[in-house]
């Protein structure tokens, strides 16, 4: 399932953002780039050590905690810290697959890569190309979304990154280890809230609602891993 939350950000918190970002001492981005990757990836980032990612960071994942089309799409255990990269003058990332397992820093502490997130700080009038390209089960998807949207996508996917030929593409990335590893059980569980969800807006006091929502939370407990 590859999905868009939109305004993940609100317009105070992009303006903030963009400014903390663009004072930022951005680096090569092939210092952190595997042996697949070294080869594909033209861009810069910031250190994961750096105050403006540690404080854009923590702005996204209290964002993302507060919101519940995340939340039920993601069904999240453990969020990496957020990374930054910008892509200008041409650059571009090739196709290549995210890699499947990643310690979080300073913690030695290992999480699997289910689901890969991009969140865009530029909106798509301010720079040509850039758009990121996910090959899915049914094809490729183009994705280049509004300023404080964010895709959320398999990690298992084939990605890249089209050269930006004008202007300056700015986005967040970062992986989530999920409750629920398989792709095809996250979704089954994803649409199910959406329709009780959407049968509790419309027939709130049907006794369905309740058993439906026992449903979820059983199937939940049966595949859920912590
Ligand atoms: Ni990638």
């Amino acid at each position: 399932m590859i999905l868009d939350i939109p305004d993940v950000l609100s317009p105070d918190q992009l303006t903030k953002a963009r400014s903390i970002l663009e004072a930022a001492a951005w680096v090569d981005g092939k210092t952190t780039a595997g042996h697949q990757a070294v080869h594909a990836k033209d861009n810069l980032q910031l250190p994961v050590d750096s105050p403006a990612a540690l404080e854009v960071g923590d702005m996204i994942l209290r964002a993302l905690s507060a919101n519940p089309l995340f939340t039920s799409a993601a069904l999240p255990l453990h969020i990496l810290p957020p990374m930054f990269n910008r892509y200008s003058g041409g650059q571009q990332f090739g196709t290549h697959v995210d890699g499947s397992v990643r310690v979080i820093p300073g913690t030695g502490h290992r999480i699997r890569t289910d689901l890969s997130c991009t969140l865009f700080f530029a909106g798509p009038d301010e720079y040509d190309g850039g758009e990121l390209i996910i090959e899915d089960t049914y094809g490729a998807k183009s994705v280049k979304l509004p300023a404080g949207h964010m895709v959320l996508y398999p990690s298992t996917s084939l990605h890249h990154v089209k050269p930006v030929t004008r202007g300056a593409r700015l986005c967040s990335f970062f992986w989530l280890q999920s409750m629920i590893r398989e792709d095809s059980r996250r979704s089954i569980l994803f649409d199910m809230d959406i329709a009780i969800q959407r049968l509790a807006a419309e027939q709130p006091t049907h006794a369905s609602v309740v058993q439906l929502t026992g449903v979820y939370h059983n199937l939940l407990r049966q595949w859920a891993e912590m």
